[in-house]
């Protein structure tokens, strides 16, 4: 591909510029670009920008990719950057990469770079682009559903975090510096793949799961808000219950790494439909209580399975039957979910009772459902729900 200028919605694809070297370097000196492109030095300095725009750059297009300063249709200000690199000829592929300076961002930048830059690339002869993210760079996932990429799955250990951070200022995305400059030594971390291919929809990629309203799910005694990375120490204490254990498959209780991945990707497995992992937060103090989750395991025919787990102290309160309630309203109203489902161990009678004090009605018992603790298999009460049999406390 040669250098161009592209035109996208509201920003413009150009090749850089001397000019834009103090953008550049206050651009990636910025936290959060820091944070999620691998292999930036840090310090970032305006000799990293220079570089960038002598050799960095020219060494991208070489190599049969592209460099592309995203900036104002207007103005020619310099708002972010897009590329593609990582070039696998033979297979048509490539990796496309972004970043948007902290002056420009939640605008739709990153968006309509990335659209521009993937129906340029498909144009020139292009098959299959690949976007890596972090797990935890939830905004990046936004851009890549946004742009019409698809989630393809987990890559682990797949990016290397360079400590000796030496050497590129590309618009790659998370992952190896390029260069080969970058002396390895830093850790490895997951990254998840999004892929467009050529005939795919040019339209934002569909989510099965919408996002909670702002402030969560809320009856006014009792609110739901995802869980996220800082929720380790709550979920751990939750999933760690010896009749929370038992319910897991197998019987064995988590780590607190198994617990900080879960967490790490909860917000992750929302964006792609695969479940939506809730704490029930009392209203009034703010304090997490217990945790529902949401699977959706069958989305062909519109079934989910919830979860749910409440601390020892909050129990008997009814507050996991609000949490139920809300959540199932909500999936039902809002995801557009068909029918609700949850098993539990027979013997768990407390489990049964919030779930028929919500609704839910019992459908049988699966015999040997589950692995149980040293080789055995156990039985599990399942129970459905619809909407029209949620129940609801009488109006006082
Ligand atoms: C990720 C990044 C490029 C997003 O740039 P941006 O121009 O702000 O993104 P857009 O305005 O195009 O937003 C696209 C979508 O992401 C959402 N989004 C963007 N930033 C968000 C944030 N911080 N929190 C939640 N959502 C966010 C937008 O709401 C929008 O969603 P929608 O399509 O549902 O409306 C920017 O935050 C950044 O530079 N981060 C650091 C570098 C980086 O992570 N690069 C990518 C490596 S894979």
């Amino acid at each position: 591909m040669e250098p161009q200028v592209i035109e996208g919605d509201g920003v413009r694809l150009r090749p850089y510029r001397d000019g834009d070297a103090a953008d550049v370097a206050a651009a990636c000196a910025d936290p959060l670009i820091q944070r999620f492109l691998d292999g930036l030095p840090s310090p970032y300095t305006e000799a990293h920008a220079r570089w960038w725009l002598t050799e960095g750059d020219p060494a991208t297009w070489a190599r049969g990719g592209a460099a592309y300063a995203v900036v104002d249709p207007g103005t020619d200000r310099l708002l972010g950057a897009v590329g593609l690199d990582r070039v696998v000829a033979p297979r048509d592929q490539a990796e496309i990469g972004y970043w948007v300076a902290p002056w420009a961002r939640r605008r739709g930048v990153a968006a309509a770079a990335t659209r521009a830059l993937t129906a340029y690339a498909f144009a020139a002869g292009f098959a299959r682009l690949e976007l890596l993210t972090r797990p935890e760079n939830t905004a990046s996932q936004r851009v890549a559903l946004a742009a019409g990429y698809r989630h393809e799955g987990v890559r682990r250990s797949a990016g290397r975090t360079a400590t000796d951070r030496t050497a590129t200022v590309g618009p790659a995305t998370d992952g190896p510096a390029t260069d080969g400059s970058s002396s390895d030594g830093g850790g490895r971390h997951d990254l998840i793949a999004w892929v467009r291919l050529a005939d795919d929809p040019a339209d934002p990629t569909p989510r099965l799961l919408p996002d909670l309203p702002a402030g969560g799910l809320t009856d006014g005694v009792v609110t739901l808000r995802p869980t996220g990375p800082d929720d380790v120490d709550v979920m751990y204490r939750l999933h760690t219950l010896p009749e929370v254990v038992a319910n897991r498959v197998p019987p064995a209780p988590p780590s607190r790494a198994d617990i900080a991945r879960r967490c790490r990707l909860a917000e992750s497995n929302w964006l792609i439909g695969a479940g939506a992992d809730l704490l029930v937060v009392d209203t009034a103090t703010g304090e997490v209580g217990g945790g529902l989750a949401l699977r959706y395991d069958e989305p062909a025919t519109g079934q989910a399975m919830l979860g749910a787990s409440m601390l020892p102290e909050w129990r008997g309160r009814g507050l996991l039957t609000r949490g139920v309630r809300l959540l199932a309203d909500w999936a039902f109203d809002v995801a557009g979910i068909a029918r609700l489902w949850a098993g539990t161990r027979p013997e768990n009678v407390s489990a049964q009772w919030v779930l028929e004090k919500a609704g839910f009605r019992p459908e049988g018992v699966q015999v040997g459902r589950l692995p149980g603790p040293d080789g055995v298999r156990v039985d599990s009460a399942v129970y459905g729900l619809l909407p029209e049999m949620i129940s609801r406390p009488p109006a006082t």
